[in-house]
């Protein structure tokens, strides 16, 4: 008998005959927290949808379960087999209860027409008890839930099937530092009940915090796996990299120049009021806050998304109402969305087409796009921010999260704002292309544009920031500059109640 609950043998993957993960060896220990790292694109979800039956089996692949060989054509049989996924994205049914969602896999246990419901219930609540969830109600409806509930709802729907390995993608990429802790207590309990689990994520200290074993992989090739207790933060990082990273934050030194923004005592609704501050030319400016500060808010009624009921904006002296995107955009005012798959992008087209979404409305003389004007232009900003992909013709929906943040971003430097309103620039990025993001913002405020940057990573904040506004529940608490700015001075702000 094999020391492992679940073995992979010579595992590899190709998509249009170019090879994104090959001969990855590894073993999983029952009862282990197996955290996978690397770069974005190095292959970490492609190896997880292959456990995970998204990908079928290949021939030349070996999967070995509890001692048996076992093939999977197609998610189900990986679910059979006890193995289930937790994604990014959540795939519960928003408009059934808790209860229903958790037993709906096991359906075909409930024979007849009758609703089994104190049945159902009981088993989520035993569940729910298993993993100390005595806050959620197995009566409520999922579509009232916060995502971090419905992510213990996931696990616990995981849970009552029996399963023996859970693989969680990038579980706590959208859910706040406290909900985040309390993830990693499930995790704990789950592992110390003999649930195998593999983890993925681009926070080292999450992975420090609960991994047993980590193996990391870059550009499709496992480069090893390691101890948790035998290894540095820096040592991960080489491994993740394959170079020695310099400064994370790329030194910027700028003169400010004129106010090109100033917001007085705006309000929105019930949203926030008394929001004031200036941004010049060339500023990287921060709003720092915990989840709920409605900071996001705050971009978007810049950008005409939300309603203004109180307060004026100044833009480069003249008085600005911002009526609507497109209002806004006239203003040389860009966004970069903190959900680039919902509203950063068009997943289903091209690299090339995502590049040129702001540009090619720009009429032309003769009022045509020319496919190869098109092509030049996407061409020449895959080059300056570095997007790898295999040809510009690929589907944004394919590329890694770093690179999609690059197309994001991508698509508005052909227009120059001089306002770029920017949420979470590096939310699930890795850290090589974290500092590369940073490089091309500190080049944007070079070029004059003035950046206004929410940010819930602290290092982040208050490396790149200028000047940093804090804000809570929707009430502005300070700006501090760059002297003030310490990791302290942020949270006691944020944490400053009225
Ligand atoms: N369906 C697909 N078609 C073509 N290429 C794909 C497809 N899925 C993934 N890829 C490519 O495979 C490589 C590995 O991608 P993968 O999503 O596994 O990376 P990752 O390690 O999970 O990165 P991230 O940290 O950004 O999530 C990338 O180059 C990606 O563009
Ligand atoms: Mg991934």
């Amino acid at each position: 008998m094999s020391e492992f609950i679940l073995e992979m043998k010579n595992i590899g993957k190709s998509f249009s005959g170019v090879s994104v993960l090959r001969n990855i060896n590894l073993g999983l220990v029952k009862g282990e927290v197996h955290a996978l790292l690397g770069e974005n694109g190095a292959g970490k979800s492609t190896l997880i949808k292959i456990i995970s039956g998204f990908h079928p089996t290949e021939k030349t692949a070996q999967i070995i379960l509890d001692g048996k060989r076992v093939a999977f054509k197609k998610p189900k049989d990986a679910l059979d087999a006890s193995i289930h996924t937790i994604y990014q994205e959540l795939t519960l049914c928003p408009d059934m209860t808790v209860a229903e969602n958790i037993v709906i896999d096991k359906q075909d246990r409930f024979k007849g027409v009758l609703q089994h419901k104190k049945q159902y219930n009981k088993i989520a609540r035993d569940v729910l008890n298993r993993m100390e969830q005595k806050d959620i109600r197995v009566n409520a409806m999922v579509r009232t839930l916060s995502i971090a509930q419905q992510q213990v709802v996931e696990i616990a729907k995981a849970i009552a099937s029996d399963a023996k390995v859970i693989l969680m993608d990038e579980p706590t990429s959208s859910i706040s530092q406290e909900d985040a802790d309390e993830l990693m207590n499930i995790i704990r309990h789950l592992r110390d009940q003999g649930v195998t689990i593999i983890y993925i994520s681009h926070r080292l200290h999450e992975i420090d915090g609960i991994a047993d074993r980590i193996s990391v992989l870059r550009d499709g090739d496992l480069v090893g796996t390691v101890n948790n207790k035998d290894v540095t933060e820096n040592d991960l990082i080489n491994m993740m990299v394959g170079r020695q990273l310099k400064d994370m934050f790329p030194k910027r030194d700028i003169k400010l120049g004129d106010v090109v923004l100033s917001v007085k005592d705006l309000e929105s609704e019930k949203t926030f009021k008394n929001v004031s501050f200036e941004v010049h030319k060339g500023e990287i400016f921060g709003i720092g806050g915990l989840v709920g500060a409605k900071r996001t808010e705050v971009l978007e009624a810049l950008y005409g998304l939300r309603k203004i009921t109180g307060g004026q904006i100044e833009l480069n002296g003249k008085k600005f109402v911002p009526r609507n995107p497109i209002n806004a955009m006239k203003h040389k005012i860009a966004f970069v969305t903190e959900d680039r798959k919902k509203s950063g992008l068009v997943l289903c087209l091209s690299v090339m087409e995502n590049l040129n979404m702001i540009n090619a409305q720009e009429k032309t003389p003769l009022g045509t796009l020319s496919w190869k004007k098109l092509m030049g232009k996407a061409k020449k900003q895959q080059d300056s921010l570095d997007i790898r992909i295999f040809t510009l013709k690929q589907i944004v929906d394919t590329l890694s999260g770093g690179n999609q943040q690059k197309v994001a971003l991508g698509k508005w430097m052909e227009f120059k704002p001089d306002i770029l309103l920017f949420d979470e620039p590096t939310r699930g990025i890795d850290i090589g292309a974290k500092t590369e993001i940073y490089n091309i913002m500190g080049e944007l405020a070079a070029a004059g544009t003035a950046i206004i940057m929410v940010s819930s990573e602290l290092p982040e904040l208050i490396s790149m920031a200028d000047n940093i506004m804090v804000m809570r529940e929707g009430v502005m608490k300070g700006v501090l500059n760059r002297s003030e700015a310490t990791q302290e001075a942020v949270m006691t702000l944020a944490a400053l109640k009225d």
